[in-house]
């Protein structure tokens, strides 16, 4: 696959479920003109979340799709779809997003997942509690493209956060969202500047200009 970007500034759709401090990093990011990308919407899987809130205070067009809201997974599928689709996302972001994607949105849109784990350690919703009860000294974070599986796409970034003696979930998930954040600035932009070419597992970025 073969992701070339125009010289306008790509598309960007964010998804959120929560705090959403990792959208705020985008949203600055944006600001800068260089950076190559415009944020045109976030959308959610919940209401009355802070990661919504931030999109509004920046003037960004929100979206909810709640699963419950449908009568199948599937059907959630289709509408998610469809909103994603009115955006004409260049790249979909899913930054603290806690749902699987199904396979429509899948087949429609190029997709990043930032996971605060160094996959394939430790996939999954508790990735910062497990690495902890495993008893790892080193973890870290991942950038990686989605596919169908948990947490399985090709890697593109990664960055190694030390656990130091003492850490518990949230003070290592602080540590690891500090180091995620940057990560994902610097990675999202450079595939929007730069382009980016998947072949088997591994994704080159600038290499399609
Ligand atoms: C991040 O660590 C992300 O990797 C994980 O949930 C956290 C979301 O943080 N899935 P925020 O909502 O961006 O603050």
């Amino acid at each position: 696959m073969e992701c070339t970007v125009s010289r306008q500034a790509a598309r960007l759709v964010i998804l959120v479920s929560g705090s959403g401090t990792n959208l705020q990093a985008l949203l600055d990011a944006v600001s800068d003109d260089g950076y190559g990308a415009a944020i045109v919407a976030v959308g959610a899987d919940r209401d009355g979340i802070e990661g919504l809130a931030r999109a509004e205070r920046a003037g960004v067009p929100t979206f909810v799709e709640r699963v419950k809201a449908h009568p199948s997974r599937e059907a959630w599928d289709e509408a998610l779809a469809s909103r994603l689709a009115e955006h004409r996302p260049d790249l979909v972001v899913s930054a603290g997003f806690m749902k699987i994607l199904g396979p429509r949105v899948l087949k429609e849109n190029s997709i990043v997942n930032t996971h605060p784990a160094l996959l394939p350690s430790f996939p999954g919703a508790h990735a910062v509690r497990d690495a902890l009860a495993y008893g790892v000294k080193v973890t870290g974070c991942t950038v990686h493209l989605v596919d169908a599986g948990v947490d399985t796409g090709p890697v593109i970034a990664q960055e190694a956060v030390e656990v130091l003696p003492g850490d518990d979930e949230s003070s290592l998930h602080e540590r690891i969202k500090v180091v995620e954040r940057r990560l994902l600035v610097q990675t999202v932009g450079r595939m929007a500047r730069e382009g980016f070419t998947v072949t088997g597992r591994e994704v080159s970025l600038g290499v399609t200009r």
